[in-house]
């Protein structure tokens, strides 16, 4: 699916000035719908940063969502509600949505008020201020999630990793790529060929468009009051199809490429923290067996404990020092240790998973192997760490 260049009537772009086309994509939202259209109606009502729209799309809803965003067209005259009947998705819907836009600026926000719509302003005055796209993100400062359980953060977190080892040029532009809460200039996709696969539509517009500045304004993710997420474990599986295939069509080249851009500075200083780790780990278990003959395996583990705290300190202090300057809080500091040693355990894991299919597999030798198995991991600690624990 397309978008244009100019929008369907020619309207609504007129010189510099902003112009939003805001989608709320719903879905059995009718105990949410008219509290979002008037939030959202009186908040943009109010703002000087240009005009707007508000576009509900929604899937003929058995709730009839549709009918009742209908009945508050008279009383809002920035409405437009379109009802499909033929199509169905999250994904297609706000593409759908941004078809029938006349805006110069395209936007999105979920119709059951997890977003909060006060980010809106923000979110508006980056693009202002030059965005091509300006994301309401959980992972910068002054986001978050409301009650998340810890299952739910893992699955959102191993979400994210396994996103950045398949493709670092997208996942990697944004702390929070799962957003759905984002907006983007219509000169940035149009004429893109968007593919409404799945829920996340952010990792298309990164992707296939043309993307240049990035903003991104902390929000945090609310809990649902009324009805309830369409969230399946068959978006799990849509995602990793996404992912694959926006990989395969996109590759690394072109566009991709050009995003990413390999700090080799900061990565020479964190192998070289990597290699001092070798010699704390070696010292510390030489004296916890010969001074104090503890056990084997308490050695090991405590050895490699206190590597990990060396890793850290030195990477939080030097490889990463004028990022961790911005925030030294204790709280903070030690946030990015956890998240560090989490990357780092899974790092070994991912050694182990190489290292066995290099060498049961291949069959080769076990020592180039374990080489390899070191290097992938690392480049891993590295890159993972740089964008989940130290983001710059
Ligand atoms: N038109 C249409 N069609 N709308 C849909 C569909 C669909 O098939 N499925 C869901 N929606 C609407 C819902 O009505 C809601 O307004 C919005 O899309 C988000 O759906 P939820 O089911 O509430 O998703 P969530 O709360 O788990 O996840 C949201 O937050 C994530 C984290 O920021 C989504 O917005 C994600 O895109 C977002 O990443
Ligand atoms: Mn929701």
């Amino acid at each position: 699916l397309k978008i244009s260049e100019l929008p369907p009537n020619g309207i609504g772009i007129s010189g510099e000035s902003i112009y939003l086309s805001l989608v709320i994509p719903t879905y059995k939202e009718r105990d949410n719908i008219k509290n979002v259209v008037s939030i959202l109606s009186q908040l943009l009502d109010e703002s000087i940063l240009g005009n707007y729209e508000l576009i509900v799309v929604d899937d003929d809803s058995p709730d009839q969502t549709w009918e009742i965003a209908q009945s508050l067209l008279t009383e809002y005259p920035q409405l437009r509600v379109m009802r499909r009947q033929q199509e169905r998705g999250l994904s297609s819907a706000v593409i759908r949505g941004w078809q029938a836009a006349t805006g110069n600026v395209l936007g999105v926000i979920d119709g059951d008020l997890q977003h909060p719509p006060e980010v809106l302003m923000q979110l508006l005055r980056s693009v202002e201020q030059g965005a091509d796209l300006a994301v309401a993100s959980r992972h910068v400062e002054g986001g978050g999630v409301s009650s998340w359980s810890v299952v739910r953060r893992f699955l959102s977190r191993g979400a994210q990793m396994l996103g950045l080892v398949i493709l670092p040029g997208v996942l990697g532009r944004v702390s929070d790529p799962m957003s759905g809460y984002f907006m983007v200039r219509r000169s940035a996709i149009a004429n893109a060929t968007l593919n409404p696969v799945g829920y996340k539509i952010l990792l298309e517009v990164i992707g296939r468009g043309k993307v240049d500045q990035v903003a991104e304004v902390g929000y945090v993710f609310r809990e649902r009051k009324e009805g309830e997420s369409k969230v399946t474990w068959k978006q799990y599986i849509d995602y990793i199809h996404h992912l694959v295939r926006l990989r395969l069509s996109t590759g690394q080249g072109g566009q991709l490429s050009r995003n990413v851009n390999f700090p080799v500075g900061r990565f020479l200083r964190f192998g070289l923290v990597g290699f001092s780790g070798v010699f704390v780990d070696l010292t510390v278990f030489h004296l916890l067996r010969t001074v104090i003959h503890l056990g084997l395996t308490r050695s090991t583990i405590l050895s490699a404990g206190v590597a990990i705290i060396n890793n850290f300190l030195w990477n939080d202090l030097w490889t990463f020092g004028d990022i961790s300057q911005r925030q030294r809080n204790p709280h903070q500091r030690f946030k990015r240790f956890l998240k560090f040693s989490a990357i780092c355990l899974a790092g070994v894991i991912l050694q182990a998973l190489i290292i066995n299919f290099l060498y049961n597999v291949l069959g080769i030798n076990q020592y180039l192997g374990k080489l390899i198995a070191i290097a992938v991991a690392t480049i891993w600690n590295f890159w993972v760490n740089l964008k989940l624990s130290w983001r710059v």
